[in-house]
């Protein structure tokens, strides 16, 4: 792992927010008290965490410190779970989802089903500063991404391509169809919470109390083709409110949808908890939507892992998830892995 950015350094550029930021409203709980400059993101963040420290201590916008964290993970053929290399859809198609705001304006911007674009977040990024649009989804979005000059490739490297060959050959009881007869019949996946998801999110606060973040994931491994997961939707796999803080998710997907998780987490915040505990908040109302059998293991526990990160305004971090795992967060120490908190201690 790179070296720590220096406490010094930050203790430097740690102000007592004084006046107006950028001519934009002072967030809330900025006013009068000491920000810390601060990332909270899913643990594949953890290698980018110094740079983008650096770049935030430069006076770089927190959107595009964000982006520019998650595309080293999306252009990385080996990270299976997002952009390049990313496990495919049942018809082996790479199909790519991501969204990002940024909260001195409270932008967004969000692509779904994105073929061919090794960058989603970039995308996402452009559809909040070139359009009046918050997200394009499938066709229109690859069109859009044409004209803003980014580039096609294929997505499918031959590791992913082998792991998908060997799930078309031998998957039947792995896939995402419900089976005939039964209308929620216990879904046999590989093992509770094995089944592949992988992303990044990404939240970062500078030393105004400005908040941005973004979340980019190749979604869940052979999925239904169009499946569109939590990653790129505004409120569950990713929320900001710029006087409040940002908060995204990895995990099942589908899950953190119907609890509109980020923004779940980003109210708890407004209300006053601790990032920690609004993560937890976040990961309680997850389990507490998603009862159907398919959801819920033989302990009556989910059958699913939701995480949450959070930054608010103040520099405060925190993670939380259902079942144990560990969450990455950079501050004035540096960037380490810290022990998200759980809902439960095992499966
Ligand atoms: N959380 C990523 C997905 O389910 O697509």
């Amino acid at each position: 792992m790179s070296d720590p950015v220096s406490r010094r350094g930050f203790l430097k550029s740690s102000v007592l927010v004084a006046g107006a930021s950028a001519g934009l409203p002072l967030p809330t709980f900025a006013i009068g008290k000491k920000v810390q400059i601060a990332i909270a993101c899913s643990s594949n963040g953890l290698p980018y965490i110094t740079e983008a420290l650096e770049k935030l201590e430069k006076g770089q916008d927190t959107l595009d410190v964000a982006v520019e964290a998650v595309n080293h993970v999306e252009s990385d053929p080996k990270d299976m779970s997002v952009g390049y290399g990313g496990l495919p859809n049942a018809e082996g198609i790479v199909e790519l989802d991501s969204c990002c705001m940024h909260g001195p304006t409270n932008n967004a911007g969000s692509v779904g089903s994105l073929r061919n674009i090794k960058n989603p977040s970039r995308v996402a990024r452009d559809v909040l500063w070139h359009t009046d649009h918050v997200m394009l989804v499938g066709e229109g979005a690859l069109r859009f991404a044409r004209m803003m000059g980014h580039k096609e490739e294929n997505l499918l490297t031959e590791a992913a391509r082998k792991r998908w060959l060997h799930w078309k050959l031998s998957h039947s009881q792995k896939d995402d169809w419900l089976e005939p007869h039964e209308k929620r019949p216990k879904m046999k996946k590989e093992k509770d919470g094995k089944r592949e998801t992988g992303t990044i999110n990404f939240n970062c606060c500078n030393a105004k109390g400005e908040v941005s973040g973004v979340t980019t994931t190749s979604g869940l491994a052979w999925k239904i083709p169009g499946r569109v997961g939590d990653s790129p939707i505004i409120g569950a796999g990713l929320y900001v409110d710029g006087k409040i803080g940002s908060a995204g998710s990895t995990g099942m997907g589908e899950c953190v949808i119907v609890s509109c998780g980020a923004h779940t987490v980003v109210e708890a915040l407004r209300r006053g908890m601790h990032p920690k505990d609004a993560c937890l908040h976040g990961v309680k109302r997850a389990a507490e939507m998603n009862r159907m059998p398919n959801r819920v293991n033989k302990k009556g526990r989910p059958s699913f892992q939701v995480n949450f990160y959070a930054v608010d305004v103040k520099g405060q971090v925190g993670g939380a998830a259902i079942y144990p795992t560990r969450y990455a967060k950079g501050d004035a120490q540096g960037a380490k892995l810290c022990d998200s908190a759980s809902l439960y201690s095992s499966w």
